[in-house]
């Protein structure tokens, strides 16, 4: 496959945060120890008051450590075989893969092996790549955990298992199709019980498909601003679609938020020239390979200026209204959008924490102007259209800043060229430069403890340009150069308050192998090895779970040869005890976490089973990597929703 078909979906082959942060190694030593004497104290039971000369966590909570979460399942290995594997004790079974029927009444067309299947009816069908998703319980407000809808992200598209003949004959047909197999699908799922487990519900009145032509609004600052104004939509007040779904994040008044990672792939400007606004985000002068501008001319920024600044939005959908219009909330900023956790400051005030998902980007958080009142559907649906924006700066000493990107404060205004807050959000990179935020390794998913108020975790999945000629160099909270495992970063804010403009932080755990000489290893985690986390969120028992996406060129590198499949693990943050749960098939990432309310069912998605490492497979040998989930006797590999329960129909992980 040549080079120009070369999508790299994570959109991380290059860099567009243009500035060098000064090297802080010096640093490094005395935040590893800290984080020793962290993870020590804690698994001793030692509050962070007896290490008086060192800040911690606890003490920034100013609680007693939670008690730890136990495992109860027994680890399993490595794996290179193509199939999920789960503990003994566990099942885990397929639900919802590609091209399956979403359940619309009237119109559920079945998946066909060759790829054959129109636009229209992918329209109707689960599209490629699962990614975040969330259930919700049915009825609605309540804790059902038998009966629910899904929602979930179908991330992007692998154009060579998509049509029959991949990408060797373009149309206009074939874009239409990749742009119903992006967006978000809603199901209606079900315990059907006696053994049989769960399916599917079809038809179902709540399914629906939201793909790149959804009409969906616009809330919050760019709100019909100049920049957001098209031919086809001179008010820009209503875009159409939404594009690489990739994490999410689900509301306490029960909306379903899907993030929009790397849209940049999706448009070219073949003018010669990109603006500030275009390179910062990525934009290219060439089509990145899913030739979506050569039919539709809508993604052709020549034609349409302001349409790529109509994407990199997270967007809000009201699952149980299957004729809701869904939103893109700007006033949480433009960027490539991993997640968007929602959790609430103790005034009741939302709190959405957010990565953006490229080398020496950074980490947000929106705290709304109003607050949340339960049961008060209308007020809550304009809790993420006013509110204040941050960035995230963590200092070498421990503490950390949120900075606001608040239009006429700290040099953000005209003089920097943003007009207003409008801009600000279309721009907020731009505006996060500024005002001087961290440099990230690829922020991704960010989790909440819900056992310990105000003590957040991001995954910071790799970035093995840091620290190279002309890039930034290592600091704190980034502190290894040439970084192929990734780390979890682990933040508190000031008095467990998630509203709060200050935290301090500290390096929860370095991926890698323990075992392992070579020096990207150094200082790696105690227990079960794995790189690349990803995917993060908690149960309700205060277990944090990580999934990882190691990419297939990163599964090459000799560095992490014998570390098998992408897989999924169990953490007890109070001892960092990282316990392998579940070993996905060949070529696939996981990732995807929601539990029903009674912990007792776990939904977890496998993306992209079979990728090739130019994530673009060949139609002539579709099977070349993984034939999971239907085997030999089967199709394409297919992303797929799958059930993960307990035998005795326990809690997950006890
Ligand atoms: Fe879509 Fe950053 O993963
Ligand atoms: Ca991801
Ligand atoms: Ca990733």
């Amino acid at each position: 496959m040549s080079d120009s078909y070369k999508i790299k979906h994570h959109g991380v082959d290059d860099t567009t945060n243009p500035s060098t942060a000064p090297a802080l190694s010096d640093i490094l030593a005395a935040r590893l120890s800290r984080r020793d004497l962290m993870l020590s104290s804690a698994a001793a039971g030692v509050t962070g008051a007896s290490l008086s000369l060192i800040p911690t966590l606890a003490e920034a909570a100013q609680a007693p450590l939670a008690s730890p979460a136990k495992l109860g399942f027994t680890a399993v290995p490595f794996s290179v075989a193509d199939r999920v594997i789960v503990p003994d004790g566990y099942s885990a079974e397929v639900l919802y893969a590609w091209g399956d029927a979403v359940g619309l009444k009237g119109n559920s067309p079945a998946f066909r092996a060759d790829a054959s299947n129109s636009a229209a009816e992918q329209a109707a069908q689960a599209g490629m790549h699962h990614d975040g998703m969330a259930f919700f319980p049915l009825p609605q407000g309540s804790r059902a955990s038998k009966h629910g809808l899904l929602a979930i992200n179908h991330e992007y598209t692998d154009d060579g298992l998509l049509h029959g003949d991949g990408m060797k004959t373009w149309s206009g047909e074939k874009v239409k199709k990749a742009q119903a197999a992006v967006g978000v699908s809603v199901i209606e799922v079900e315990d059907a019980g006696k053994g049989r487990g769960w399916r599917v519900v079809r038809p179902s009145k709540y399914a629906r498909r939201i793909t790149a032509n959804t009409p969906i609004g616009i809330g919050g600052p760019a709100r019909g601003h100049a920049l957001m104004k098209t031919e086809a939509d001179p008010l820009g007040v209503e875009i159409l679609g939404t594009l690489n779904n990739c994490a999410n994040g689900k509301t306490p008044w029960g909306t379903y938020l899907t993030c929009e990672e790397n849209f940049d792939g999706y448009f070219v400007n073949e003018s010669g020239t990109l603006s500030d606004n275009e390179k910062r985000y990525g934009i290219k002068n060439k089509d990145a390979g899913y030739k979506w501008a050569w039919e539709d001319f809508r993604f052709d920024l020549q034609i349409n200026p302001n349409e790529a600044n109509r994407f990199g939005w997270v967007v809000e959908i009201d699952p149980y209204d299957p004729k809701s219009r869904p939103v893109k909330r700007t006033a949480l900023g433009r960027f490539k959008h991993e997640g968007a956790t929602v959790t609430l400051a103790p005034d009741g005030r939302a709190v959405v924490y957010m990565g953006d998902d490229q080398r020496f980007e950074y980490i947000y958080k929106f705290v709304s102007k109003g607050r949340y009142q339960a049961g008060n559907a209308k007020a809550n649906s304009r809790l993420l259209d006013e509110g204040t924006l941050y960035v995230a700066r963590f200092d070498a000493d421990g503490s950390g800043q949120w900075l606001p990107l608040v239009h006429g404060q700290n040099g953000v205004d005209a003089s920097r060229g943003f007009a207003d807050q409008g801009e600000v959000v279309i721009k907020a990179r731009l505006a996060a430069d500024v005002v001087g935020a961290t440099k990230m390794d690829r922020p991704e998913w960010i989790a909440v403890n819900p056992k310990a108020p105000g003590e957040v975790y991001c995954t910071l999945t790799n970035n093995a340009e840091r620290g190279g000629e002309g890039k930034p160099g290592v600091d704190a909270a980034n502190p290894r150069a040439d970084n192929k495992f990734g780390h979890i970063i682990r933040w508190h804010e000031a008095g467990g308050n998630a509203a709060a403009t200050a935290f301090k932080w500290d390096l929860f755990a370095l991926a890698g192998r323990p075992d392992a000489k070579s020096d990207a290893h150094k200082g790696a985690l105690k227990g079960d090895a794995f790189g690349s986390p990803d995917g993060l969120a908690f149960d309700a028992q205060g277990v944090l779970w990580v999934q990882t996406d190691v990419s297939t060129s990163t599964v090459n590198m000799k560095e992490y040869a014998g570390m098998g499949n992408n897989q999924m693990l169990a953490v007890v943050p109070q001892t960092g005890e990282f316990r392998r749960f579940l070993t996905g098939p060949s070529g696939c990432e996981i990732t995807g976490i929601s539990f029903t309310p009674d912990s007792r069912t776990l939904f977890v998605n496998i993306q992209h089973p079979g990728e090739p490492e130019n994530e673009r497979s060949d139609p002539a040998k579709p099977k070349a990597i993984s034939s999971w989930p239907d085997g030999d006797a089967g199709s394409r590999p297919r992303s797929a929703t799958v059930v993960i329960r307990k035998l005795d129909g326990g809690v997950i992980g006890s």
